[in-house]
């Protein structure tokens, strides 16, 4: 087995990233590379402000940095010299054309392919990082070998499982690290190189190994099955609103069966992030296009299950407050898709913020981490929306607040204060079901919480 000492990412987005930095962490004697096309971003990875917040993260940069962790702009360069390709690019849902809305765009995924194809001086390992469609690794592989290529490609899934706000804790310890190959023996020898890299810190039991296509299909099948749980949660709330049962009580006496499990039965105003609706749109996609209509209908549910629930936190926001909102002051707090990130893609509190302010409210968004996108986001709406780092600012004079991340800061809040800052009647509607709600309603709060009854003094 040759030894992999010149490893190159392209892609240092939040999966390229921090997988590097650790790589590179565990493997002092490999020498890491992360290149992008974007130059603000590979300054920022080399400056005092990271790209994104990600707890732990600096610290595994600085120890790396220059050392055997190093970023640039000079793809072909670093090409050149790799003796294996992570392929981290952002593989976004389409938003034209043929499957537009579900299907995967892979147009930065297939240019990509043919600048290393360009810039190659040998013989390569390529390993899809990003989530892709079953069977990418064949379009790639025939992209790579088109025209005179002179070299051997051999294509590899090695899927990232990290969860934002733990990335670092997740690349530390992972559950599984899974990589997929060709049953040929180039496949399994470049899959034992690929593994070889892992080991170094990843005890081998906990290194799997598959075909290519199980590698592919089996990262969408991951995040389809977390959403779903959650999905599945959701779908409680509303009965146990009008029932008298409350839905935490419900996930924990399910997850207490070991069959079940604890996790990921959290129900909330819906979940967010890059990857859940993407890769489920996906997963969808590639249903239909083999004509398996029941089990795109399926998996489509889980998506809409989460749409559902966005606009139904907003339908009671307005139900309780006498059908109207308009020039009612509300706070949002908290802007990011979950705690411990100041990622905002497909955040639920986006959704959440554009549904009221069409109702003409006045928003005052608050995010310990998020704010600078949520400016961006929603920059649309002109001035009815502001932005206030200082939760105890944000809800002077509120009429409302709607908590729409758990973000630890915003549990440890003086809740009398808030209260005695707001506008009365003071609603309370808690979008991730986190804060003590009794204790908020004996303050004088109207609590809203998701999945058990309101909580009015009315
Ligand atoms: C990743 C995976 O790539 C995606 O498939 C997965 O489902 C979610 O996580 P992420 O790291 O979150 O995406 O994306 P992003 O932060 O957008 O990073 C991708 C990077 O690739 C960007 O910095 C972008 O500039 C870079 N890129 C994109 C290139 O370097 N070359 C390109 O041609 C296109
Ligand atoms: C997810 C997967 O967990 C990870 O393995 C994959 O690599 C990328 O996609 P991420 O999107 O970073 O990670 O965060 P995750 O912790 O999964 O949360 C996703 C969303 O679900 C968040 O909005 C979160 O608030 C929500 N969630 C999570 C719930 O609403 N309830 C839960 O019980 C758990």
């Amino acid at each position: 087995m040759n030894k992999l000492t010149h490893i190159l990412c392209i892609g240092a987005g939040y999966v390229g990233g921090p997988t590097m930095a650790m790589i590179a962490k565990k493997c002092p004697d490999r020498k890491v590379t992360v290149v992008d096309i974007n130059e603000a971003r590979i300054a920022a990875w080399q400056g005092p402000d990271l790209p994104f917040y990600e707890p732990g993260l600096r610290e595994v940069v600085d120890a790396t940095l220059g050392r055997n962790l190093f970023f640039s702009t000079d793809i072909p360069a670093a090409v050149a010299e790799a003796d294996v390709v992570f392929v981290a690019v952002n593989t976004p849902t389409k938003t034209f054309g043929q499957g537009a809305g579900r299907a995967a765009d892979l147009q930065y995924w297939e240019k990509t392919a043919r600048e290393i194809q360009s810039y190659a001086t040998h013989d390569l390992i390529v390993v899809e990082k990003s989530t892709l469609p079953v069977r990418t690794a064949t379009a790639m592989k025939r992209v790579l070998e088109s025209g005179d290529s002179r070299h051997h490609f051999e294509v590899l899934s090695n899927p990232e499982f990290l969860a934002e706000g733990t990335a670092i804790a997740d690349l530390e310890a992972p559950d599984r690290v899974l990589v997929g190959s060709a049953e040929t023996p180039a496949g399994l020898a470049a899959r034992e190189a690929v593994v070889d890299i892992y080991a170094s810190w990843v005890p081998r039991e906990r290194i799997l190994t598959t075909n290519v296509w199980s590698s592919e299909l089996s990262k969408l099948a991951a995040n389809a099955f977390l959403a779903q749980r959650i999905s599945s949660a959701n779908a409680l709330t509303e009965l146990c609103e009008k029932t008298g049962a409350d839905v935490t009580e419900v996930s924990r006496a399910i997850g207490a069966d070991s069959r079940i499990g604890p996790k990921f039965l959290k129900a909330g105003v819906g979940f967010g992030g890059s990857c859940f609706k993407k890769d489920i749109l996906n997963l969808v996609y590639l249903c239909e296009q083999q004509g398996l209509s029941r089990a795109a209908d399926y998996w489509r549910a889980v998506v809409e299950m989460n749409e559902h629930q966005e606009t139904r936190f907003v339908g009671t926001m307005l139900k309780a407050m006498f059908n109207t909102v308009a020039g009612k002051r509300i706070a949002l707090l908290g802007y990011a898709f979950k705690a411990d990130t100041s990622d905002t893609r497909e955040t639920p509190a986006k959704v959440v913020a554009d549904l009221l302010a069409e109702e003409r409210a006045e928003l005052v968004v608050c995010d310990p981490h998020a704010l600078e996108n949520a400016r961006k986001e929603l920059a649309p709406h002109g001035g009815r929306v502001s932005f206030e780092p200082d939760p105890y600012k944000a809800v002077e004079g509120a009429d409302a607040v709607a908590v729409l991340t758990d973000w630890r800061q915003f549990a440890a809040l003086d809740w009398a204060r808030v209260y005695a800052l707001m506008r009365k009647p003071a609603f309370l509607f808690d979008g991730r079901n986190f804060l003590p709600h009794r204790a908020l309603f004996d303050l004088g709060f109207h609590v809203y919480p998701i999945g058990k009854p309101p909580m009015s003094h009315f």
